[in-house]
């Protein structure tokens, strides 16, 4: 089995995951000889600092072991050799493959060659399932449950790759609704959009007008990256900026997520604030990693 999108995991297998994560923050001394002798390999064509440790310290908690790149120019790829024979080839070395790459689709392409499970750690705009894992853990530890949320996406819902995988999870679980605030130069796809049941969303571009009527709110980097234009990036880069005088207008409940990395779109000062969890969420992320890797491994 494979972890592409959010959606390779039925309502069910996600809940067996989230409460797995729970059982290993509440007794972390049964998980740690769990993947002894399985290996992990991190393979990452892009850059990226939390999610690959995350992945890195999930394994070696669970007494497993970990080897990878996370800069394809020191391995075979710089000669030329193609996606699929990289994965045949590390496929035949370890248990499991996280892989990051910037072509959308790419850890698709993967599965098909891979004698082991493939977990999509990112790939380009597209989806980003184990982060949605350790979002749905986040929300569900700290707000009680995955129903009847009004969840704000705020940023660059074009490019981010979070959103689109938390959207198509969090559109599964009965009279969630969504506000999608972003420039429209960046809006979240109609592919992303069409996934979710009528009436359940609303597109806006003010954040302080909605802001009191939300439970959730998951704020993103602008995806530098993603852009064709470095005019338009910076045009766009500053497009919301959240601080503690808009935190006034929110619910003393709200919860602020964020992926990280954070550019601008935070103010350090909010920080402070007991609703800012993107912190704690990073932690989640590690737990709801352990519990993905024990699943797809078949681990008992
Ligand atoms: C996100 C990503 O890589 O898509 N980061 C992460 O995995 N924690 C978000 C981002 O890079 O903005």
């Amino acid at each position: 089995m494979h972890l592409l999108e959010p959606k390779d995991l039925s309502i069910s297998q996600t809940a067996e995951v989230l409460s797995l994560a729970r059982d290993i923050i509440q007794n972390p001394s049964q998980y740690t000889e769990k993947a002894k002798g399985k290996l992990l390999a991190t393979l990452f064509y892009e850059p990226s600092t939390r999610t690959r440790l995350s992945f890195e310290s999930a394994m070696l908690r669970l007494g497993g072991n970990v080897l990878g790149f996370s800069d394809s120019s020191s391995s075979s790829v710089s000669k030329g050799e193609t996606l699929q024979d990289t994965i045949r080839t590390v496929g035949s070395y370890v248990d499991i493959i996280a892989l990051r790459h910037p072509k959308e689709g790419a850890p698709k392409l993967a599965s098909k060659y891979s004698p082991v499970p493939i977990i999509n750690a990112g790939d380009g705009g597209h989806h980003h399932p184990s982060q949605t894992i350790t979002d749905l853990l986040t929300i569900s530890e700290l707000k009680g449950g995955l129903e009847n949320l009004k969840i704000a996406f705020c940023g660059d819902l074009k490019f981010g790759r979070t959103v689109h995988s938390l959207t198509e999870a969090l559109g599964g679980y009965a009279g969630n609704f969504f506000y999608f605030v972003s420039p429209e130069e960046l809006k979240i796809p109609e592919y992303i959009r069409d996934m979710l049941p009528e009436n359940s969303y609303a597109e806006v571009r003010d954040l302080q007008e909605i802001l009191p009527d939300v439970d959730v709110l998951y704020m993103t980097r602008v995806q530098k990256e993603r852009f064709v234009s470095e005019d338009e990036y910076m045009r766009l880069k500053d497009s919301y900026i959240l601080d503690n005088a808009k935190m006034l207008k929110a619910k003393t409940d709200m919860i602020v997520m964020h992926p990280l990395p954070r550019v601008n779109e935070i103010a350090a000062e909010v920080d402070n604030d007991a609703r800012a969890v993107y912190f704690r969420q990073v932690k989640f992320g590690m737990y709801a990693r352990m519990a993905l890797i024990s699943t797809l491994l078949g681990l008992k």
